[in-house]
């Protein structure tokens, strides 16, 4: 496996990919690695000949700096997860080599990045947004594979590729969770004794929703809240946000569900052994279908 530290490196390595004929995918991450990240390089490794992950901390994406601070770093858990999964590359530089001084180029995609974590975390996409379009400018792979964790990240970046005409499928894989439904993410580590067994709030708010819009209830008001009163249960959760929209466009959702909508959550939590105030601010979606009604046979 290839540690590869510069874009010159990337460029060449996907370069000498190409003219063998293989084909490349590119999974993003920001390190501290899991098994949501190994499900992204195991299905990247079912699509393609050659994997590359990256690992960089992005900090232009983190609107409050003690949240990068904080970030976990595990990078050498991170190189034998990644050599267990089979990736050809690694590519993990250092910020100056991302953003050299001077740097003054930044990807906005508009709309999509102004709701949900976009309100609560100002500046967050334009990061994102701008980090991921240097990563396929200069892997340039054919298939690149996010999350549906971060639901919006991924609307984001699908727009980025098309509005930017990059030449790569970007794939969406499902969340993997905890066996008790907590969705896997790097931030789980600042949960403690304490708030761990709470953020199962998240999943038994989708799980209550998904029940009533099976029982019936089509009302967005009354779905969210029966979100509202399963957070509430956790003591130490504050809801960031609750929202049912188009998935698609994120535009809000009508009174009444029609069709698929996005119900997306973000919840802080206090982060267990932390200065008083920190948060750890956790996320979860899930895609509701309302089932047409039946029609009354006579
Ligand atoms: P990070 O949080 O490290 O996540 C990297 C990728 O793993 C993202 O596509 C994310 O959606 C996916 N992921 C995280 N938890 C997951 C889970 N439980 N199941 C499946 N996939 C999961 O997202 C980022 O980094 C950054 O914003 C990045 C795109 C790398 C840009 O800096």
């Amino acid at each position: 496996m290839r540690v590869l530290r510069t874009l010159r490196d990337l460029h060449a390595w996907s370069d000498a990919e190409r003219l063998a004929g293989r084909r490349i995918a590119l999974v993003p991450t920001m390190g501290a690695l899991h098994a949501g990240h190994a499900a992204l390089a195991a299905e990247a490794r079912r699509r393609v000949d050659s994997v590359c992950v990256s690992i960089f901390v992005n900090p232009s994406q983190f609107d409050v700096r003690a949240d990068l601070e904080a970030y976990p770093r595990t990078w050498e858990a991170d190189l034998a997860r990644c050599r267990a999964e089979g990736v050809a590359a690694v590519f993990a530089p250092e910020a100056e080599e991302l953003y050299p001084a001077g740097h003054a180029t930044w990807v906005e995609v508009q709309g999509l990045s102004e709701p949900l974590c976009g309100r609560s975390r100002p500046g967050h996409f334009r990061g994102v947004a701008t980090v991921v379009a240097k990563l396929l400018a200069a892997a340039r792979p054919h298939v690149a594979l996010f999350g549906e964790k971060d639901f919006q990240q991924l609307a984001v970046i699908r727009r980025l590729a098309r509005d930017l005409a990059f030449d790569v499928e970007v794939v969406g894989v499902p969340t993997l969770r905890e066996p008790d439904g907590l969705a896997l993410s790097s931030r789980n580590v600042h949960l403690g004794p304490g708030t761990r067994p709470q953020a199962t709030a998240l999943v038994r708010a989708l799980d209550a929703a998904e029940a009533a819009l099976a029982a019936g209830e089509r009302r967005a008001a009354a779905l969210l809240e029966r979100v509202r009163h399963e957070i509430a249960k956790a003591p130490d959760a504050a809801l960031d946000y609750a929202e049912l929209r188009d998935p698609e466009t994120l535009q809000p959702a009508g009174l009444l569900l029609s069709g698929a909508t996005l119900l997306a959550l973000a919840v802080r939590f206090p982060r267990e052994g932390a200065e008083p105030g920190a948060a750890v601010r956790l996320i979860d979606n899930r895609v509701l279908q309302p089932q047409p009604p039946t029609e009354e046979r006579t």
